[in-house]
């Protein structure tokens, strides 16, 4: 069961910035992209050390700051093969407050 937590302000992450936060122990790296928010799994999956916050938007997606690889920030789809596909997080916004859902299993 996916739950739901308040991680920022809209007004802490204007239209094409972004920020870190954390969830469950996890980093999650939050995309502004024209208004609208993204969730994405922070540790780029390619060699587990780039933190994917510090890297290239690319239309709906972000490219990691060591090698280039892109993940699609609506699908965690990377460009280089499924076996470097990541997590992505369903995100609301309620009023000014940015949630991020969190469910244990990617399943859920
Ligand atoms: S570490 Fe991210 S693409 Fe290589």
């Amino acid at each position: 069961m996916t739950k739901y937590f308040q991680v920022a302000k809209t007004s802490d992450i204007p239209s094409g910035e972004r920020k870190r936060v954390e969830l469950n122990g996890e980093r999650v790296s939050i995309f502004n992209i024209d208004g609208e928010f993204f969730a994405i799994y922070d540790q780029c999956p390619h060699k587990k050390t780039a933190p994917l916050i510090r890297g290239t938007l690319n239309g709906i997606g972000v490219k990691c700051p060591n090698h280039g690889y892109r993940f699609d920030l609506k699908t965690g789809e990377c460009d280089r093969g499924e076996r470097f596909n990541t997590r992505v997080y369903l995100v609301k916004v309620v009023d000014d407050n940015i949630l991020v859902g969190y469910s244990a299993s990617e399943d859920d």
